[in-house]
């Protein structure tokens, strides 16, 4: 995925008519019309998806797997149609390869827990970016804990890059895994994950990629890719909370310990010996959650029906503008300019603290997150305590880009 190059040829679209769709766009706060900036935290919902989630509790709601009913086998149906369009989304080659978890976090934990720590041992390496959201540092630290082996930490150029030539040092045939971020959340560095699956493959190293950021900015393949595990979340991809993904090739699945342990997952239980369930359902026990992967559909659909090379156009265009409409702001530094990348700008405004920016913001209707974004090593390497950032979404306008700098412009002249 780049956008900075697939501009072209895309149908034109108009924003106004998707934010039709958003309910929630339409409403005031402090008395503002509300500016939405924080689609990178969690984007908001198109009617679409509220309705199909309506519509799975009011026409066929039941639990999966368990019921020979009509309802229950209706709503496992949709349920497992759910799992077929993230299937589609991704290009993956088989259905089984989609595990549907609670979010990315909990995808990549589920690969701590059962690949990395049946895996590995003193000697080997896991090798990350210094541009990691703490859902993939943390566990990968855990695993260092639990195993005995290291964890490398590839660092970025001064624009917000990976280093490429530091991170082919780093890697040798100790790595065993490379967990790196498809998108920054913080700089929206759009990293070349194609590439990184290549070298990493080269020395026999598996690849995860958390995919929480990219889903959203634009057409993603797991094959072309060539990874061996994709994380993502669903609300970030105008989808509910609760339900996220983990894609990975069909083998490792296969040979992977389960994590969680409980109904659905397992083939037969004794009091002596329980024999567990190939995957998916080894790795969903439990009710799993069953509106909001039909939800998460719906988002898909939402997405698709636009679509991916349209909404990438379209949020480049807003990167672009935001951009060149930042720098005219005396005391603005933006963290992360590099060539490829998606749209979620960082910035500091000299003189102010980025908590204090977003309050005064918030009174403008404007809603931008500001801190640490969940990437604190990221910030030491910025040499800031936080930043405060725009993320873009598909219904997002130029005019809510011209908001934004002119309450900064307001809260320029309070703060300093
Ligand atoms: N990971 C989310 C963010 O970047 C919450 O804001």
């Amino acid at each position: 995925m780049d956008v900075a190059t697939k501009t072209a040829a895309v149908p034109a679209y108009d924003p106004e008519v998707a934010r039709d769709d958003f309910p929630i766009l339409g409403r005031q706060v402090h008395g503002k019309p509300l500016v939405y900036l924080d689609t990178g935290a969690s984007a908001q919902k198109p009617r679409q998806v509220l309705e199909a989630m309506t519509r799975a509790h009011t026409e066929c709601y039941a639990n999966v797997h368990r019921g020979a009913y009509w309802l229950s086998e209706t709503a496992t149906g949709r349920y497992e149609a759910a799992r077929e369009t993230v299937r589609a989304f991704l290009n993956a080659a088989d259905e089984r390869e989609i595990v549907f978890t609670a979010n990315a976090t909990d995808s990549i934990n589920l690969v701590a827990h059962t690949w990395a720590r049946s895996t590995l041992g003193p000697g080997d390496a896991i090798l990350i970016t210094e541009l990691e959201h703490h859902a993939n540092i943390v566990p990968w630290q855990m695993v260092r804990e639990a195993t005995g082996c290291d964890l490398r930490v590839a660092p970025i150029t001064d624009d917000g890059a990976l280093d490429m030539a530091a991170f082919d040092r780093l890697l040798d045939e100790r790595v065993k895994l490379v967990a790196v971020a498809h998108c920054s959340n913080v700089l929206g560095t759009i990293l070349p994950v194609a590439d990184i699956t290549a070298r990493a493959h080269a020395v026999g190293a598996r690849v995860l990629l958390d995919g929480s950021q990219a889903v959203v900015h634009g057409p993603v393949d797991v094959r072309a890719i060539g990874c061996d595990f994709y994380a993502f979340t669903g609300h970030k991809l105008y989808g509910p909370t609760g339900i996220g993904v983990l894609y990975g090739t069909l083998d490792l699945l296969e040979a992977m310990p389960p994590w969680k342990g409980g109904g659905d997952m397992i083939d037969s239980v004794t009091f002596e010996k329980t024999t567990y369930a190939p995957p998916p359902a080894r790795f969903e026990a439990g009710t799993p959650p069953i509106v909001e992967a039909i939800g998460l559909a719906a988002a898909i659909d939402y997405v698709q029906a636009i679509g991916r090379e349209t909404i990438a156009a379209h949020e480049a265009d807003l990167l672009r503008y935001a951009m060149q409409r930042l720098a005219s702001i005396e005391g603005v530094t933006v963290h992360g300019t590099a060539a490829h990348k998606a749209a979620v700008v960082s910035f500091s405004l000299a003189g102010a603290h980025p908590q204090d920016l977003a309050l005064l913001l918030d009174r403008s209707g404007l809603c931008l997150r500001a801190g640490h974004h969940c990437a604190e090593p990221l910030m030491a390497r910025l040499g800031v305590s936080g930043t405060i950032r725009a993320s873009f979404g598909l219904y997002n306008t130029r005019a809510d880009i011209d908001a934004l700098i002119e309450a900064l412009d307001r809260a320029r002249a309070i703060l300093m």
